[in-house]
């Protein structure tokens, strides 16, 4: 193994959201010192990171000066500039890859190279121009779901279309903040698991629990971990996580988000080779959580073990939960038994926004998901306190 980044190094964090705080937090914690590049100095990520710089995640001189400011780099967010991360990562070296994020930042992309690779997806056609949307149409047939092939996040950017003039009006609203977009059958799920997959520099690999994840208006709602599926199926949907990283040579973490269909057929849905809001739950429950595992890979250290100690729910807080210039009642929800509380320090809560998130470990996963939900609807009463 290459010898490990010193305690005191500096690890450049691209994007300023949760998934740095949370991995600024654990890198803190194993003496390593944090870079921040995001617009925002107040983000949640720069917030506690020991530097940071203020800049688009766009702009090539903003990834350059933080690059000349750290040991390794690495990201939280898909959406930078692939051609800036490149740049960057002539100066220092970038866990996972330009190449990797290159793919995953694109649907497009990201879906041909796992065909290629002989990964299950969805069927789906790429749309250049409107003159191509009725022969995809007549490819694909419906329901479908459309989306843009960059940028997209969080439901961001997409939409279900059941017939030829709902597909017109997707078109409308999407094309233009992408010049490609994205046609995919809509899978008619039994259930959505995500695995998270961490692989080091020599090739360890470690998968984190497979997870079920539920969603409301296409934005993660609550993880239940592990998830309920027969043992064939959780050790078949690691092996493709597994497979996949090793595949695309990831170095630190990729999260794969997978359909299982009333068939039990595995789909990967998409593809993040960052931390990801369904693992949010390891910090609690497992010995090593995914922002721990990601700086240990970054900085060349072994791979962590993964395993839970036990069953575990996750819920997200929106900012719906926030009253009009007020706060929710936190003190309620922590009276919740086993139940802890993660803000990230937003100053701004907008409806759709995620502004925290709540967790649980239990004797069962509804146990646990029973707790955090009990806690959430405790937030929403006015506090009191
Ligand atoms: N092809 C599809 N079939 C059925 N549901 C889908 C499909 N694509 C997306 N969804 C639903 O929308 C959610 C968000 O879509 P996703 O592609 O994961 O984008 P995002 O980047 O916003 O997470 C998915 O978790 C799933 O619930
Ligand atoms: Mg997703």
């Amino acid at each position: 193994m290459a010898t490990s980044l010193p305690a005191g190094a500096q690890i450049g964090i691209i994007g300023g959201g949760q998934l740095g705080r949370l991995t600024a937090l654990e890198a803190r914690r194993l003496g390593y010192r944090t870079c921040v590049l995001d617009p925002d100095p107040r983000s949640p990520g720069a917030q506690v990171a020991d530097e940071r710089v203020v800049g688009s995640l766009e702009d090539a001189d903003a990834v350059r000066a933080l690059a000349r400011r750290v040991q390794v780099l690495t990201y939280e967010f898909e959406n930078i500039h692939a051609g800036a991360a490149e740049v960057a990562e002539a100066l220092v070296p970038m866990h996972p890859s330009s190449s990797v994020l290159r793919i995953a930042q694109h649907r497009v992309r990201e879906k041909e190279a796992l065909a290629r690779l002989g990964f299950p997806v969805p069927r789906f056609a790429a749309l250049g121009a409107r003159d191509e949307l009725g022969g995809a149409l007549g490819r694909l047939g419906f329901p479908l779901v459309m989306k843009t092939a960059v940028a997209g996040y969080d439901g961001r950017g997409q939409a279900v279309v059941r017939g030829p003039e709902e597909a017109e009006r997707a078109f409308e609203s999407l094309h233009d903040r992408s010049d490609t977009l994205i046609l995919e059958e809509f899978v008619d799920f039994a259930m959505e698991l995500s695995v998270i997959c961490a692989r080091g520099v020599d090739g360890q690999v470690a998968c984190f629990p497979v997870v079920e994840n539920r969603h409301r208006n296409a934005i993660l709602d609550v993880t239940l971990a592990p998830a309920e599926v027969p043992a064939a199926v959780s050790s078949r949907a690691r092996q493709m996580a597994a497979g996949i990283a090793e595949a695309l040579g990831v170095v630190g973490l990729l999260a794969v988000e997978m359909f299982l269909t009333r068939q039990g057929q595995l789909i990967v849905n998409e593809l993040a080779p960052r931390p990801h809001n369904s693992g949010h739950y390891t910090l609690d429950a497992c010995c090593v959580s995914q922002f721990e595992q990601l700086v240990r890979a970054v900085c060349r250290l072994p791979l962590g073990a993964t395993d839970a100690c036990g069953p575990a729910a996750m819920a997200n807080l929106l900012g719906d939960l926030w009253p009009e210039g007020g706060q929710p009642d936190f003190a309620g929800a922590l009276a919740v038994p086993g139940v802890r509380l993660y803000l990230y320090g937003k100053a701004q809560a907008r409806p759709g926004r995620k502004m925290g998130h709540l967790t649980c470990v239990a004797d069962s996963t509804s146990a646990a998901l029973a707790r955090v939900l009990e806690a959430r609807s405790r937030l929403e009463r006015p506090a009191t306190r």
